[in-house]
């Protein structure tokens, strides 16, 4: 019988780099403050929280309490006035625009709560678009097969004008899932969705978070999502009131 080839020589096994370590996410002392004519006004006060990696988080709270505010902050998306995020160990204070922008090609996808698709792109470009700017040499497929698990491979070439509130939602959301980030953040996902439509979003959510170990960070009136994630952060008037 012929020699089966001889496996690899066993490479020793390394400990997980420092990084693994880490906590996804981890947030301290941060503010946001803004001038207004009125004078300044105080968005969100001493936040701070860790968040492990793979955890689901659902941030809870009154309209105005500051829960889009601290999302984008927690992104890279926005600037604090005061206080650190670490994404993945990183501290995004110590990054410019564009090294922020790479960290969240890298690693994050966010739904907006007004989801922010390109108006000019249709539902299939808005999706590949990530793709295209990482490199992949593949993006019409995994676009596509993105928008089908959304229930919308009917709609790949309906501009966002012509699509629902809650088919752009969709579309929104399959943009963010289809690099498959580490974590996602995600604004009210199943705000515009119809009870089956949002259980279907809430069921591919945690199985990416299942099966990817995806990070969840959810903002969410819905209840019953908030119920489905393992931690709740309520905020009240731009302050943390429950870890
Ligand atoms: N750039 C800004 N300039 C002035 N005020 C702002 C700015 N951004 C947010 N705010 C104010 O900060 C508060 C928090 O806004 P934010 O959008 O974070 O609330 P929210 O909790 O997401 O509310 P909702 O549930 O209605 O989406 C609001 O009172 C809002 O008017
Ligand atoms: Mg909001």
């Amino acid at each position: 019988m012929p020699d089966s080839p001889s496996p690899p020589s066993a490479a020793p096994v390394a400990s997980p780099p420092v990084a693994e370590a880490r906590p996804a996410l981890r947030v301290r002392g941060l503010g946001k403050r803004v001038a207004l004519p009125e004078g300044a006004l105080t968005i969100l006060d001493g936040i701070g929280f860790e968040i492990a990696r793979g955890d689901s988080v659902a941030i809870v709270g009154a309209s105005g309490s500051g829960k889009s505010t601290l999302l984008s902050l927690l992104a890279g998306l926005d600037l604090p006035s005061s206080g650190e995020v670490e994404l993945a160990g990183t501290a995004l204070s110590t990054l410019d625009e564009d090294g922020r922008a790479r960290v969240r090609a890298d690693q994050v996808g966010f739904v907006f709560q007004n989801f922010q698709l390109l108006p000019s792109l249709t539902a299939l470009e808005n999706v590949m678009l990530p793709l295209e700017l990482r490199g992949d040499a593949d993006a019409r497929g995994p676009a596509e097969a993105e928008l089908r698990r959304v229930g919308l491979g009917e709609r790949l070439g309906h501009y966002p004008r012509q699509l629902s509130g809650g088919e752009q939602q969709r579309v929104a959301l399959a943009r963010a899932f289809v690099t498959r980030p580490a974590l996602l953040f995600a604004d009210e996902p199943t705000g515009n969705l119809d009870t089956r439509t949002g259980q279907a979003v809430i069921e591919l959510l945690f199985a990416m978070n299942a099966e990817a170990g995806t990070t969840l960070v959810l903002v969410t009136h819905d209840d019953q999502l908030a119920a489905r994630c393992r931690r709740v952060l309520r905020i009240d008037s731009g302050r943390l009131v429950r870890a």
